[in-house]
């Protein structure tokens, strides 16, 4: 990785091309997981509402070989993407609104990273999830009394509500 004023600030320079797959990239996103953060949970296992056996059925009558389990496949977001987006577009202290939260990555960064992260979504076993993440990594940041990266409260992780 490249050092230097902008990689200090930003982690890396809003106008610089991404490549996820590159080695510090993928350690940084070893650090954040290895805090605890499951953004998959709490997510229902079949987001094509079920198409996903329809989807399958079809790939038979194709004379396809797609096990069900590959149209179930939850996407996860990325935390170092996250913290980039946050570094580059939001000041510490600053608040991040996400009315379609999903999973508990993006409050779990922000709530490090210093920002007010106040999300909604329609599932209450979604919100249920994140807050306890949320709530567990608090308790391991105050227990071990480390904290990885710079630290910052977590005034709301979710908010039940539809929107
Ligand atoms: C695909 S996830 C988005 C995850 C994340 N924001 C991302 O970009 O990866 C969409 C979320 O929106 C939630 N959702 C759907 N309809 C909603 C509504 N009317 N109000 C609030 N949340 C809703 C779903 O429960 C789901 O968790």
């Amino acid at each position: 990785m490249s050092s230097g004023a902008l990689y200090d600030s930003f982690i890396y320079p809003p106008f610089s091309v991404l490549d996820a797959r590159a080695k510090w990239w993928q350690d940084r996103k070893k650090k954040w997981l290895s805090l605890g953060i499951d953004s998959g949970k709490g997510r229902k296992q079949d987001l094509l509402n079920g198409y996903s056996d329809a989807m399958a059925r079809w790939s038979a009558s194709q004379g396809k070989q797609a096990a069900p389990a590959d149209w179930m496949a939850k996407s996860i977001f990325d935390p170092v993407l996250t913290e980039l987006f946050y570094a580059w577009f939001s000041p510490v202290g600053g608040r991040v609104l996400d009315p379609f939260a999903g999973g508990s990555v993006r409050g779990v960064v922000a709530g490090l990273k210093g920002r007010n992260y106040l999300g909604f979504d329609i599932s209450e076993e979604q919100i249920e999830e994140n807050r306890r993440q949320a709530k567990a990594l608090q308790l391991i940041l105050n227990r071990s009394g480390k904290r990885a990266m710079r630290s910052g409260s977590i005034s709301q992780v979710c908010a039940a509500s539809s929107i």
